[in-house]
């Protein structure tokens, strides 16, 4: 994969030649395990004799929003797609793109049951005809481990042989968006839909699609067997729930840390074991690149959804990178704008064009503000997807903190 730089060509043919490329696979909980813990009474009750009903009021009573970075309220998903006609589908998005996003791995490599069984519950509420788990390749462990519990789940008898397909992303960062993955699934080039209509209305093979994040799909499990006080019980700075960030950078343990979702930048760091020695908080990336850079003094701030919004940045999938005294903010949005030129599908103008543009005019030694503000709010108004819509905030961002260096 070409942002892996130790993959060249070379090393790959050295790899395949040993044929020593097998992924190492975690101590994690199996089926078994996760039987004998009780796990997926809760589905076969629910299958039994449960309200689809009730299960989404417990979702939508937990504050359970999407996963992946939106953060839109996962029962109401529910409701759209149950309101469709049959046949619906199932889409589980594992296709963690996010630079600096690495959640959902830790999970799966952990507790995948968690996610299958969230996604079983999942499935039987919006009475899915099919559940597809696209998941991305490079994680040979993690699809390792699912093809082994799928395999388990069939041979208990818990779904059809079948019922369940496991698709593999080719490395696309745009596949992620879920209508470019619905397109992926159908065997086509990864191109994002304009919307409406919603995925929930018109999805995979134009039915009706149920599409949720790995991580949500664990919680959905988790609320149904411990209720919604796992989430709604906890409280921090006004916000209520759990985020898991996974954070990187300049700290001293990088890592997954889930922490209350009133969480600051210094409660992360915190839990991250302190800055690495050495170095000095300077900046922070809250959620990926497109959630841009804020500066070290924006550190009350509780990294959830919605906080973000006033400063021009969001919490997206939480996934932390932290920047010392030792690093540049222009360098680092340099590189975020070179990794959005890079996975723009290329299908609208504001986004192709506008990404190539940025590029350029951010390397000049003095930046031109004026030209970079009008090219930001072209993307912004004009590109078809998130991608070009948030690709001027690293640009934006950077521009109002580290004025200085640009
Ligand atoms: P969005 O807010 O447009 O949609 C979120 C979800 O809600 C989608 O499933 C959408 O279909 C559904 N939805 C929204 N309005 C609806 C309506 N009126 N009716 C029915 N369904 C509706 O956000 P989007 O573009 O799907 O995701 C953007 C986020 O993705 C960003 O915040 C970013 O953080 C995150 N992201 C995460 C990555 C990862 O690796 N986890 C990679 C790249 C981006
Ligand atoms: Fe493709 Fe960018 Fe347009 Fe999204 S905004 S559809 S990634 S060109």
């Amino acid at each position: 994969h070409r942002h892996v730089d130790h993959a060249t060509p070379e090393r790959v043919a050295e790899v395949i030649a040993a044929g020593d490329f097998h992924p190492v696979i975690p101590d994690y909980e199996d089926f078994a395990a996760y039987r004998a813990k009780g796990g997926y009474e809760t589905l076969l009750s629910l299958r039994e004799s449960g309200d689809w009903q009730e299960v989404q009021e417990r979702l939508l009573a937990a504050g359970l929003r999407g996963l992946g970075g939106a953060g839109f309220p996962s029962g109401r998903k529910w409701g759209f797609v149950r309101a469709e006609p049959a046949p619906r589908y199932l889409a589980v998005n594992g296709d963690e793109g996010e630079p600096g996003t690495f959640k959902d791995r830790f999970y799966l490599e952990r507790t995948p049951h968690l996610m299958l069984e969230g996604m079983l519950i999942a499935a039987w509420a919006v009475e899915a005809a099919r559940a597809y788990i696209y998941m991305r390749d490079e994680y040979p462990a993690v699809l390792e481990i699912l093809r082994r519990e799928i395999a388990a789940l069939e041979a208990a008898g818990i779904v059809a042989p079948g019922y369940i397909e496991l698709r593999r992303g080719a490395g696309a960062y745009i596949c992620g968006e879920e209508s470019a993955m619905i397109e992926s699934i159908e065997g086509k080039r990864g191109l994002p839909r304009h919307r409406p209509p919603y995925v929930a209305q018109k999805g995979l093979f134009g039915r009706p699609t149920l599409v949720h994040n790995v991580e949500t799909l664990h919680w959905v499990a988790r609320i149904c067997r411990e209720g919604p006080e796992v989430l709604s019980g906890v409280e921090k700075n006004g916000r209520k729930g759990l985020r898991s960030y996974s954070v990187s950078g300049r700290v001293a343990k990088p890592g997954v840390y889930l922490l209350p979702a009133g969480s600051t930048i210094r409660d992360v760091i915190e839990a991250a074991g302190g800055m690495a020695e050495g170095h000095e908080f300077k900046a922070y990336q809250p959620g990926g690149p497109s959630s841009g850079l804020l500066p070290a003094s924006l550190d009350d701030v509780p990294l959830d959804f919605d906080t973000l919004q006033p400063h021009g940045s969001f919490i997206g999938s939480a996934a932390v990178v932290v920047l010392s005294h030792k690093d540049s903010a222009r360098a680092a949005a340099l590189n975020m704008l070179r990794f959005f030129e890079d996975e723009s599908c290329g299908q609208c103008t504001p986004c192709r064009a506008g990404c190539e543009k940025a590029v350029k005019l951010m390397q000049a030694e003095k930046w031109d503000r004026e030209l970079l503000e009008d090219l930001a709010q072209v993307m912004e108004d004009a590109s078809i997807c998130g991608l070009g819509q948030a690709a001027p905030n690293p640009i934006r961002l950077t521009m109002k903190h580290f004025g200085e260096e640009v």
